[in-house]
């Protein structure tokens, strides 16, 4: 059996593992032995975020990718989050537990169309939000993410013309409050844009003691009528911070374990097109992540993310922008 990069002939390798053996327990000898770094997504099962060295935002795991001095890193993520630990460390091993946690605003910009996008916009600076392939990195001038997009935008002069991909309505967002006029590619994330307002705005009627606190790819019309609008990292930051006792979430399931564990006399309803009880803003690609795979990848060290050089050189320069910007 092989592993691949390419995450569309991807096949997971089925490995039986020892009923008795006690995985948190393996994994922690594992990173000792493998002098290994476990990096993880606020929208990892809680297991996972439990275990991991470094939980954080993707602007934060894009920092502590950069610096630092584990050999090997386990990103418990997507794969254009383990793409840009791996561009940021091309002689690191790096590591992602299902090669098939992809992300649907990633794969709404596929590198081709894009080509062809941005051919008509030839006098255009390229913003693009982290969500995004290596190959469309290569191609852009800057990355940026939810934690720092109003900041990149805002280093350009205020008649610079900019393109900004893949999220339409993070884009939306940041035209908005920056006053810009940004090109944007006609891209969302399936867990924030689905979110319907009249689900909000019934949540927001039966809780009215609650503040609404949303991820900017949610729609227009949700940001709008939002207390606080930030990255999962602003969010949990707010939460610390307000006096509000109970909150409406409106992004994924997983950041609620980090909110629950730093306020835990605090109400958390994640804001779901289902009833209230019921927490499945999940993530598809994110969940495809399990402890046990975080167990057998560390063990085999496998799958690996292996990109070409030429692309690394390429995806580097963007990336190494933002961070000197952020
Ligand atoms: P941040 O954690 O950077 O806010 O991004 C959210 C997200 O959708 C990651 O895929
Ligand atoms: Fe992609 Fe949305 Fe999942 Fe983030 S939450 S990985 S943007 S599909």
């Amino acid at each position: 059996m092989s592993f691949t990069n390419n995450i569309e002939n991807y096949g997971y390798l089925k490995i039986d593992i020892d009923p008795t053996i006690n995985l948190i327990n393996e994994i922690k000898l594992l990173k000792k032995e493998k002098n290994a770094i476990i990096l993880a997504h606020y929208y990892q099962v809680p297991e996972i975020q439990d275990i991991a060295d470094f939980i954080g935002d993707s602007l934060a795991l894009s920092q502590e990718a950069q610096k630092t001095k584990a050999e090997m890193i386990i990103f418990a993520g997507v794969h254009f989050m383990a793409e840009t630990a791996k561009i940021l460390n091309p002689y690191k091993k790096v590591i992602i537990p299902d090669l098939q946690a992809g992300c649907s605003l990633a794969d709404s910009c596929k590198t081709n169309d894009f080509k062809k996008f941005i051919k008509q916009y030839p006098d255009h600076i390229i913003v693009s939000y982290i969500n995004c392939s290596a190959e469309i990195k290569a191609l852009s001038d800057v990355i940026c993410t939810s934690g720092n997009a109003v900041k990149i935008v805002e280093s350009f002069p205020k008649d610079q013309k900019l393109i900004f991909l893949p999220d339409k309505n993070l884009g939306a967002y940041i035209n908005n409050i920056t006053g810009r006029n940004m090109v944007l590619w006609n891209g969302t994330c399936e867990v924030h844009d689905i979110l319907s307002i009249e689900k909000v705005l019934k949540l927001k009627i039966n809780n009215p003691d609650a503040k609404l606190i949303s991820h900017p790819e949610c729609k227009a019309a949700i940001l709008e009528i939002s207390d606080f609008i930030g990255s999962t990292t602003a969010l949990l930051n707010y939460t610390k911070k307000d006096n509000a006792k109970k909150f409406i979430v409106a992004t994924e399931t997983g950041i609620i374990h980090q909110m629950l564990k730093n306020s835990p006399d605090k109400t958390f309803i994640i804001a779901s097109n289902n009833d209230e009880s019921c927490s499945c803003n999940d993530c598809q690609y994110m969940k495809k992540n399990t402890l046990q795979k975080l167990y057998v990848c560390m063990k085999y060290e496998l799958p690996e993310v292996i990109l070409p050089e030429e692309l690394i050189i390429k995806a580097r320069k963007p990336i190494l922008r933002m961070l000197e910007l952020s």
